[in-house]
């Protein structure tokens, strides 16, 4: 596909929705054509299930249930909105994307990590271009905090945090030809001017000229 799909991972207040918006922003004033996503959500269908898996008691699906539910919603996502932005060559930015379910439904449940790599292959088939990874202290995290009612996952504590932090870090050690690990404990704006100058640095060709070069 001509354009470049970049998403952004990390446990829950680590700094990543803020990253994502930063860089489509920046991207966007070189006159970049930038699509800024999410998931799970994004599309309208996924938002719909977004809301069927962000809200309500934290045991309201069993373990297999919640991930075919993030691979409907990424499917839905997929198929309606990042798959044509990116055959139109625009740069399509998603806050979360695959390696969540890898890592949050992974910690959950370890057994279902080969089955979500299954799903993945099945029903998805398709890795982000470029992933940074804002790997910030689960502490720092915490403090940071953010209001509303999306609780369901926030609701399962500390030690679950630190486990997906680890298990963040390990994916990106794994595959470090795709996933860049940034230092999220910093100020917004250092970690900002570092994630441009990386993406700035592997936009293809096409995309890097329009954008003024490779920065
Ligand atoms: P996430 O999407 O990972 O949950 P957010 O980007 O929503 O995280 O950030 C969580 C909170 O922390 C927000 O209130 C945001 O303004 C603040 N925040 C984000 N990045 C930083 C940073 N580098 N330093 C201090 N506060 C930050
Ligand atoms: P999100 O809105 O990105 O939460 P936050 O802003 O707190 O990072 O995602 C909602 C929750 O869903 C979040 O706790 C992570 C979880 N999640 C999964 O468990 N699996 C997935 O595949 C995705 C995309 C998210």
């Amino acid at each position: 596909m001509p354009g470049f799909f970049i998403t952004f991972e990390g446990i829950d207040g680590s700094g990543k929705s803020t990253q994502a918006r930063r860089l489509a922003e920046a991207l966007k004033a070189r006159g970049l054509p930038v699509t800024l996503t999410r998931e799970p959500g994004g599309s309208e269908g996924g938002e719909e299930i977004r809301r069927l898996l962000v809200e309500g008691a934290p045991g309201r699906w069993s373990p297999v249930t919640e991930l075919l539910l993030f691979n409907a919603a990424r499917r839905d996502h997929l198929e309606r909105l990042v798959a044509p932005r990116l055959e139109a060559g625009e740069i399509v930015i998603s806050d979360r994307f695959a390696d969540s379910t890898r890592v949050y439904q992974g910690a959950i449940d370890p057994s279902l990590r080969a089955m979500a790599e299954e799903i993945h292959r099945l029903a998805i088939g398709r890795e982000a271009d470029l992933t940074f990874l804002i790997d910030t202290s689960p502490d720092l995290a915490a403090r940071r905090g953010r209001p509303g009612r999306e609780d369901r996952f926030e609701a399962k504590g500390d030690a679950f945090q630190r486990r997906l932090a680890a298990a963040f870090r390990a994916l990106a050690e794994a595959e470090p030809a795709r996933i860049v690990r940034i230092d999220g404990n910093r100020p917004a704006d250092e970690i900002a001017d570092e994630i441009l100058r990386i993406t700035l640095a592997r936009l293809p060709a096409p995309l890097a000229r329009k954008g003024g070069g490779n920065g």
